[in-house]
């Protein structure tokens, strides 16, 4: 009797699980198809969207190096990518990525080969009449796998606002680029009270929350194609913090990646805010803002960090070696 109950119970369970996928695909199938009616450029959307192999994350940091309008020439180029190439240890090496100039992208193309390369932005249109942009489809015949998009520098002198980068979100994913979407507020008061402090961090959580709504519009059925998994980094950039020689602490860069996941698990993990949804999210966190060779010991400890996106510190050899190397 127990025999034949245990059976009728393996078999239910088996058929809910069976429901469940089936559901899942009709749900992302919706998606899709919602989603691809608000979509601006037709390229390369992988047609396959299902939560097959998924993998937990991985360890591995990325680091990324933005050079920002650096250095002065090809040959400055040249030398400074050899120079981070040989940082990059054979084994266990973090994954190092290269953002130089648009002019320099060739060259550095051609001499990196642990590191990969990166481009600053990346317009939303193909090619085609769009004076002075740099389309994705150029971007992609020179090898570039990752790209920046809306960092807060193009916010604040290109006037990028965040429909705008939504565009190239779209458009970068869509080509099969890795995206390094930035977000982070302008401000946030210092405080030693802990209720001014909980405050400040509510308000700035709540900054970040609206840029990564409209920045991620209609994203869900890319982030969710199984071919395009850990295609979308999101990148916590403090403005503050950017160039100004002192960072974020850790503690509270952490809080904030705590809360850019919670909001990445509930709204683009195919399980949602379920268990599995939290050790599958494919979305990886990453901090930027001041970042160097000596504070780097304090936040490579957080676990919850998955990497960082380094600007000034990238230019120079000793600095960027002990992040590398940490
Ligand atoms: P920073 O720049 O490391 O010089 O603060 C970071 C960035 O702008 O990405």
């Amino acid at each position: 009797m127990v025999g034949i109950f245990n059976l009728f119970r393996i078999c239910f369970r088996q058929k809910l699980a069976s429901f469940g996928n089936l559901f899942q695909k009709i749900r992302l199938f919706n998606l899709a198809i919602i989603d691809d009616s608000n979509c601006l450029v037709g390229v390369e959307i992988p047609e396959e969207s299902t939560t097959n192999n998924l993998q937990p994350t991985t360890m591995k940091k990325l680091i990324v190096f933005n050079w920002k309008s650096n250095p002065h020439n090809a040959a400055s180029a040249i030398k400074l990518a050899q120079l981070v190439e040989k940082s990059i240890p054979k084994k266990n090496a973090p994954e190092v990525v290269i953002a130089p100039p648009f002019i320099f992208l060739e060259d550095v193309g051609k001499v990196i080969k642990k590191a990969a390369l990166g481009s600053q932005d990346a317009f939303w249109g193909d090619v085609g009449s769009y004076t002075g942009e740099i389309s994705w489809h150029q971007e992609k015949h020179l090898k570039v796998k990752y790209v920046i998009v809306g960092h807060s520098e193009r916010r604040k002198y290109l006037g990028e606002t965040d429909e705008m980068i939504n565009k190239k979100v779209l458009a970068a994913l869509k080509a099969g680029l890795k995206v390094v979407l930035c977000v982070g507020e302008p401000s946030r008061a210092a405080a030693r009270e802990l209720r001014i402090k909980n405050a400040e961090l509510r308000k700035a959580k709540n900054y970040v929350r609206k840029q990564l709504e409209k920045d991620l519009k209609n994203s869900k059925f890319l982030i969710l194609n199984s071919k395009l998994r850990n295609h979308l980094v999101i990148a916590y950039e403090p403005i503050w913090a950017i160039g100004a020689g002192h960072s974020d602490t850790p503690q509270d860069a952490v809080e904030m990646i705590k809360y850019i996941k919670e909001f990445s698990i509930s709204n683009f993990s195919p399980y949602g805010g379920s268990p599995e949804g939290r050790q599958f999210s494919n979305i990886k966190v990453i901090y930027g803002g001041s970042v160097d060779g000596k504070n780097i010991k304090n936040f490579i400890q957080y676990k919850e960090i998955d990497g960082f996106l380094v600007g000034n510190a990238s230019l120079k050899q000793k600095e960027f070696d002990r992040i590398i190397k940490a």
